[in-house]
């Protein structure tokens, strides 16, 4: 049996930084789920297609082909054979993969190919629903988390470090209703599976974390 990490949990918890050194660590691929609704959510906006349209999303979602592929161990994110890479991390592509990732259809479509991608190799895979429906019988299940706060902060560092104009206040509500949207939604709601080890990042710095982490799939 393939070798399997799944790490879960709410947007700005550390997820990618973390699966990404652990998935290096280890000598295992890295698969960032989010990184496919986002590719849509780019389809949907560059199609004008509403997100409240169910039909057209899935649709879409049938028609756009996205995939991953890897290049120097890199993840490589593909729209029809575009690399997106460099286009998904708005915050308006992120609010669209939020929207159309609640859609039940778009996320059978979605788990079936990352399932597909998990099936003949050894990963690192993080997502919201990777230790619940993706990888069930993953050896090692991390739900990550951390205050609303401190996600938030986090963001506004990036933001700041980057010359984005921010507001902290903002963010923090931005990062509430979007806990909300996908903790509350019918289909795969964000939800820490039973056999999954919580961490707890508030109080922790990123090498802690990974070796935390190293040692719980070391076990
Ligand atoms: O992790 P992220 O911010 O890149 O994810 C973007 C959106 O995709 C997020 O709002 C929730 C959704 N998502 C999901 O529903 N299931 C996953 N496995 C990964 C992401």
């Amino acid at each position: 049996m393939n070798h399997h990490i799944a790490i879960d949990g709410p947007a700005g918890a550390g997820k990618s930084t973390i699966a990404k050194a652990v998935a290096k660590k280890k000598g295992l691929i890295y698969v960032d789920t989010g990184a496919m609704y986002r590719a849509l959510g780019l389809y949907l906006l560059r199609n004008k297609i509403d997100a409240a349209d169910e039909a057209a999303v899935i649709a879409a979602c049938e028609k756009a082909d996205v995939s991953i592929a890897f290049e120097n161990g890199e993840q490589v994110v593909l729209l029809d054979s575009e690399n997106v890479n460099g286009l998904i991390r708005t915050e308006a592509v992120g609010n669209m993969a939020s929207a159309c990732s609640a859609i039940a259809r778009v996320r059978e479509i979605m788990v079936e190919r990352q399932q597909k991608l998990a099936k003949n190799c050894d990963v690192v895979m993080d997502g919201r629903d990777i230790g619940t429906v993706v990888l069930p019988d993953a050896h090692c299940k991390i739900f990550l988390t951390a205050s609303a706060k401190v996600r938030a902060k986090r963001r506004y560092d990036e933001l700041v470090e980057k010359g984005v104009p921010c507001d902290l206040k903002q963010i923090e509500e931005d990062i509430i209703k979007r806990d909300e949207r996908d903790t509350t939604r019918a289909a795969s709601p964000l939800r820490q599976a039973e056999d999954a080890v919580l961490v707890d990042t508030s109080d922790m710095t990123i090498d802690e974390v990974i070796a935390k982490i190293m040692e719980l799939s070391d076990g």
